[in-house]
């Protein structure tokens, strides 16, 4: 391919870059926990989550040391609750094997638990200045387009074909941290996944092939997903007295050990599954049906409010107040639109005043 992009590229991008707090440090832990995060998350959501985990946690040390509730409140709302659980481990791991300090060296940044090929990639040029790739979604739609490379990038094969191009062609350790977030930026302000891109603006516009040919939406190639499967489901937001049931979930799959309302397939009868539950409910008020969508699963909820007479029902139920459960207790997102609704209900029949 035509790789005269690259002064251009990061000519560009020193001019016309976003200001982000990840870009203003050197220091490993914060590129690190921001790579974690914009995984799956939009810069604009992750901006405020980045800024109030550093000031609780501050350092791998206190990653390390930090429990559980603290680490998944700090993250709650972000989603794939699993990544700060594996950076936990990591961070332990740091302490007892590095002294603290993440390892200037891929292999054993890798060798690290939820540290993939793109994150190693990312904090070792980022933080480290060393020539490795970190190949994103944005990465490869940037790269396919200026090759015109029509290979699928949904196969690890493929991605793995363009991470050694880039380490053995493009990068070197002068212009890795700078040409890594540059491919990033562009993919992520002109070279649209979606609509028309901005080819008008493009510093690589003269070298990319699909440009040239006018023929962007072609690429990258891309191959389909499974459809989501979808579950159905019933949700009761449970109230007694001022008191709230939430339980934790199973310490395995979507959501693990994570708090949630009771809830129960919908194929079971409601008032069977609040029965099974050992609650007795005085009135059963169904809510707006929700909605939540995961990477493989949907949840379609059927939503009620419960007014339970007496709260001594099933062990595995926590009840919380609504104060509580909002400083302590980290709720999914796919649990909040019902919550919100609920806590409405609340206000309205004046059972109870504080928000959730
Ligand atoms: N997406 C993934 N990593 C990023 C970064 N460092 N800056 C902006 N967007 C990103």
């Amino acid at each position: 391919m035509d790789t005269s992009f690259v002064l251009p590229l990061t000519g560009w991008y020193e001019k016309n870059r976003r200001a982000l707090p990840w870009r203003e440090t050197k220091d490993p832990y914060r590129i690190w926990l921001s790579e974690i995060m914009l995984q799956q998350t939009r810069v604009e959501a992750v901006k405020a989550y980045y800024t109030r985990f550093l000031a609780t946690l501050p350092t791998i040390a206190d990653l390390a040391a930090a429990d559980e509730e603290t680490i998944l409140k700090l993250w709650e709302g972000l989603g794939y609750y699993s990544r700060v659980r594996n950076m936990q481990k990591a961070a332990q791991y740091v302490m007892t094997h590095y002294s603290g300090v993440l390892p200037a060296d891929y292999d054993a940044l890798l060798a690290l638990p939820g540290i993939g090929a793109y994150t190693a990639g990312a904090i070792a040029s980022f933080a480290f200045d060393l020539p490795y790739a970190a190949v994103d979604g944005n990465v490869l739609r940037v790269m396919s387009r200026i090759a015109g490379d029509m290979r699928d990038i949904a196969l690890d094969a493929t991605k793995k074909a363009w991470k050694q191009y880039m380490e053995t062609t493009l990068l070197t350790r002068s212009n890795a941290a700078v040409l890594n977030q540059a491919l990033m930026e562009l993919g992520a302000c002109v070279c649209l996944p979606v609509g028309t891109p901005k080819c008008d603006l493009c510093p690589a516009a003269d070298c990319c092939i699909a440009c040239k040919q006018q023929l962007q939406h072609m690429f990258p190639v891309k191959s389909g997903k499974k459809p989501r499967k979808i579950e159905h489901l019933h949700v009761f937001f449970i109230l007694c007295g001022n008191k709230i049931a939430i339980r934790k979930r199973g310490d395995k799959g979507l959501l693990a050990s994570l708090w949630e309302f009771p809830n129960c397939s919908a194929s079971v009868n409601p008032r069977q599954a609040l029965s099974a539950l050992g609650i007795v409910p005085s009135a059963i008020t169904p809510l707006s049906p929700q909605k939540h969508i995961f990477t493989h699963v949907e949840w379609h909820m059927n939503c009620f409010f419960v007014t339970a007479r007496q709260k001594d029902a099933d062990d595995a139920l926590l009840w919380v107040s609504p104060e509580e459960l909002h400083a302590r207790y980290a709720l999914p997102s796919a649990f909040r639109p019902m919550a919100q609704e609920a806590e409405r209900h609340m206000e309205d029949s004046g059972q109870i005043e504080s928000k959730i």
